[in-house]
């Protein structure tokens, strides 16, 4: 892709295919520090208070910039590489290639806490894993209460839930969800009934005395992979079919209806929802739901599968930061009597981590 000029006009030349580029958007850009803020990019003026017909008087293209005058006096020095960057809508994180895993994933990189850790390379470092794998480990963070809040906001701002700003996991009497008890808890995601669902999870351990209680996790994407190539019309009803998800408790009723598999509008891996227990399919014709059921039954039991799933012990001081769109997460059963268990855990939205990434990348100048 490359710039061009002909007549006082800017063309953008792509793959033999040749546009102008239309002068007012290079207007808008107009970078001096009259007109744009130096700390915050925002513009000082009001591009809709502009003359529409904006001319350009005068043109000069290096290498690197393109100069241009225009006929309201405004001066823009451009730099190529950032004009072509504007071309692509694909976010920074797009570039980050998933990388699909099962059972045989071993030696992940973990990321030992430190104070300042959130403005440094070691971060940097642990957001690409986060992105590649789906989830990454911190170690050494330290195990006082409710510090897991001091983690998420400092890399963005905790979303809270109506289960408050963060949960407590441990075992309880007379319990009003499986988590706190010391039951398995099959692979799930969690809140698949909200609007938007959670996009990250982070569960911080305090204190890990039993024996068992291993955490689990399944990557989506590489299950929902293996089902589009071993069962497409399982795959397709999955992506197809929007289901309601539902939590019902005294104060609220929370419905969403999604698909299981939710793909973007390239068709590619968006988000996988899976929770059993909450989920009810629309009344469809027979055969159709026949399918439908066929089809959960198969990818419940890939989600179930030993080749999929990773166990490991969070220890005191882990915390598993986790993407929730794209993993499912558990764990195994364990005995209360063995000691305490203990875990708080909260959720960050996607913008969180991808705000921070961008910050540090370009603190780095990578
Ligand atoms: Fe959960």
């Amino acid at each position: 892709m490359k710039i061009e000029l002909l007549d006082n006009k800017v063309f953008f030349e792509n793959e033999g295919y040749k546009k102008e580029i239309h002068p007012f958007w290079l207007r808008e850009r107009v970078n001096g520090e009259q007109f744009v803020d130096k700390g915050t990019q925002q513009r000082l003026f009001d591009p809709t208070e502009l003359d529409r017909n904006i001319k350009i008087k005068d043109l000069n293209l290096s290498k690197e910039f393109l100069e241009i005058s225009f006929n309201d006096g405004s001066y823009a020095k451009l730099a190529i590489q950032s004009i072509l960057k504007e071309f692509s809508n694909k976010n920074d994180i797009e570039f980050i290639e998933k990388i699909k895993w099962d059972s045989r994933l071993k030696n992940l990189n973990h990321f030992n806490f430190k104070k300042n850790i959130f403005e440094e390379i070691e971060m940097h470092k642990a957001l690409i894993d986060f992105y590649k794998y789906g989830f990454v480990i911190f170690k050494e963070v330290p195990t006082e209460n409710n510090f897991i809040i001091n983690f998420a906001n400092s890399i963005g701002s905790v979303r809270r839930t109506n289960f408050g700003e963060y949960f407590d996991v441990k075992s309880k009497p007379n319990p009003n969800d499986l988590a706190y008890t010391s039951l398995p808890l099959a692979p799930h995601t969690d809140n698949p009934y909200r609007n938007p669902v959670p996009c990250i999870q982070m569960l911080h351990c305090i204190t890990n005395e039993v024996n068992g209680g291993l955490s689990t996790l399944v990557d989506g994407y590489t299950v929902t992979e293996k089902l589009k190539k071993d069962f497409p019309e399982y795959y397709e009803i999955l992506t197809k079919t929007k289901v309601r998800f539902q939590f019902i408790d005294e104060n609220v009723v929370l419905e969403n209806w999604a698909e299981m598999i939710q793909l973007d509008d390239n068709k590619k891996f968006k988000q996988v929802r899976f929770s059993p227990r909450l989920d009810f399919v629309p009344l469809m014709e027979k055969e159709k739901l026949e399918i439908y059921y066929l089809a959960r039954n198969k990818i419940s039991e890939l989600y179930n599968s030993d080749e999929y799933r990773i166990e490991f012990k969070l220890m005191p001081g882990d915390l598993l930061m986790m993407d929730n769109h794209r993993l499912l997460h558990g764990r195994t059963s364990y005995n209360s009597k063995d000691g305490e268990r203990f875990l708080q855990g909260c959720y960050i939205d996607y913008d969180s981590a991808e705000g921070r990434l961008k910050h540090l990348k370009r603190k780095f100048g990578f």
